[in-house]
């Protein structure tokens, strides 16, 4: 377990100290790892702290500020609807509820399998085709919840 976690702290340690920027701050460590992991784990924290010479409650201030930095893993699957108002008039509530029901999911989140990310977008910027949802940032609009369905089951059959 011990040698689990040094390995991690290491490959944090990386990630943190092979940026090319100029200046490395808490912030720019903070999205580094993100951009990694898809998530801050703890222990990031920790080692931003010590690279960066600040406290963990000062990284933790910085990291709790910006509402796009999230502390737990996300699904392998990022799955967006859009229900801004083009595509509430389009449908977009009832596409939410039947996909929130087939994920077993009462609004945004991880599925238990941890397969999927559910998330709200109030727009994906393609309003014409509303409605619209992005899986892993690929846009499908003019769609339906039977159409995401099908592709939902596609990434697991399990579903
Ligand atoms: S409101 Fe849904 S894409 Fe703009």
């Amino acid at each position: 377990m011990q040698v689990d976690t040094d390995r991690f702290r290491d490959e944090i340690n990386h990630i943190v100290s092979s940026q090319t920027r100029p200046t490395i701050t808490v912030l720019s460590s903070l999205l580094a790892t993100q951009d990694e992991f898809g998530y801050i784990p703890d222990l990031a924290i920790e080692v931003i702290a010590e690279y960066t010479n600040h406290t963990i409650n000062e990284v933790w201030g910085v990291a709790s500020f910006y509402p796009n930095f999230r502390f737990t893993k996300p699904g392998e699957n990022i799955l967006e609807i859009c229900w801004g108002p083009t595509c509430h008039l389009a449908g977009a509530a009832k596409i939410l509820n039947d996909i929130q029901n087939a994920l077993g999911l009462k609004g945004e989140g991880e599925t238990d399998s941890g397969k999927f990310t559910l998330k709200y977008n109030t727009c994906l910027g393609a309003c014409s085709q509303a409605p619209v949802i992005s899986i892993n940032h690929d846009f499908i609009g003019n769609t339906t919840s039977e159409d995401i369905l099908k592709i939902l089951l596609k990434i697991d059959p399990k579903l």
